[in-house]
Formats: structure tokens, C-alpha cells, sequence
């Protein structure tokens, strides 16, 4: 289950990514907002990110104007691993070394072609493990106030 959350300058495309999840046969729960009237993305992303972190869904996709504020609020959720980005290569790397379970994008920063492009490659990624758990140990250790 994938966790889905916007703000108002991202309705047209979060459309773009359900239709992308329809594709791919994955299942969403949308979180919010659901109209184009101005609202807080940390209320969104905030929603989304619990969703995530409770285990009632496996990883989410959150946008905004530029992905950075929603990200910043998701990202203050006891464990998230949030990835914002504008690229590929990015979003790829993030699933693969750092086991990003929420990605972030700005929907006044990259067109809606790009951004299927950056969440499918993000969703096909798997988790390399190995080493890289023992990085991602690491960072939870952090969160959990512990000193490395
Ligand atoms: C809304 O104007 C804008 O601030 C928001 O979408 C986002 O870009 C914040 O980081």
C-alpha cells in the first residue's frame, strides 16, 4: 500500500502518479489535500508519514511546490527515510543504499513526465542490504538519540 499526499499545488500531479500506481497494480491511500483551496503540506505529508511509519502502508509518495517542505514534515516522523529529489539517478540510489520509504518531489520543479519517471524507478528498486543495512542501523541508532 502505498501512502499518497499533496498540497495544492500538487492535485494535477498526484492524478499523474495514481494513474502510474493503476498501471503498475499497486494499491494507494490518498491522504490528502483534495482540493485546489491553499493548505499546510506539513498536515499532509504529517498524515502520510504516520501511515508509513505504522506500517499501514509500505512507503509513500509526497508532493508540493518544490517536494522540500512536505519532505521536511514527513521526515519528522519517527521512522521515515525520506528522499527528495529531481532526478533519477537520486531516487534510484535512495531506495537502493538508503531504503528511502518516502519519496519527495515539487510539482513547480519538474514536469509530470519526469516525475512518473523518478517514481516508478523508485518503486522497481529493491534494497541492496549488506553494508548499506549496516549505514541505514546507523542512521535509526541517531534517531533513537544513541551516539555512533
Ligand atoms: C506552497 O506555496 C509552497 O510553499 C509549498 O507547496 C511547498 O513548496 C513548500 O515547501
Amino acid at each position: 500500500m502505498i501512502a499518497l499526499a499533496c498540497d495544492h499545488t500538487a492535485l494535477e500531479m498526484k492524478k499523474e502518479i495514481k494513474s502510474l500506481l493503476d498501471s503498475m497494480g499497486l494499491e494507494y491511500k490518498d491522504f490528502g489535500t483534495f482540493t485546489e483551496e491553499s493548505c499546510d503540506y506539513p498536515v499532509y505529508g504529517y498524515r502520510a508519514a504516520k501511515a508509513v511509519a505504522s506500517g499501514e502502508c509500505d512507503r509513500g509518495i509526497l508532493i508540493c511546490g518544490t517536494g522540500v517542505g512536505i519532505g521536511i514534515a514527513a521526515s519528522k516522523v519517527k521512522g521515515t527515510r525520506v528522499c527528495t529529489c529531481s532526478d533519477v539517478y537520486t531516487a534510484t540510489l535512495s531506495k537502493r543504499h538508503n531504503n528511502s520509504n518516502i519519496l519527495t518531489f515539487g510539482a513547480r520543479v519538474i514536469g509530470p513526465g519526469l516525475a512518473v519517471m523518478i517514481a516508478r524507478a523508485w518503486l522497481e528498486e529493491p534494497f541492496e542490504g549488506g553494508r548499506h543495512q549496516r549505514r541505514v542501523d546507523q542512521i535509526t541508532a541517531i534517531e533513537n538519540g544513541e551516539a555512533l
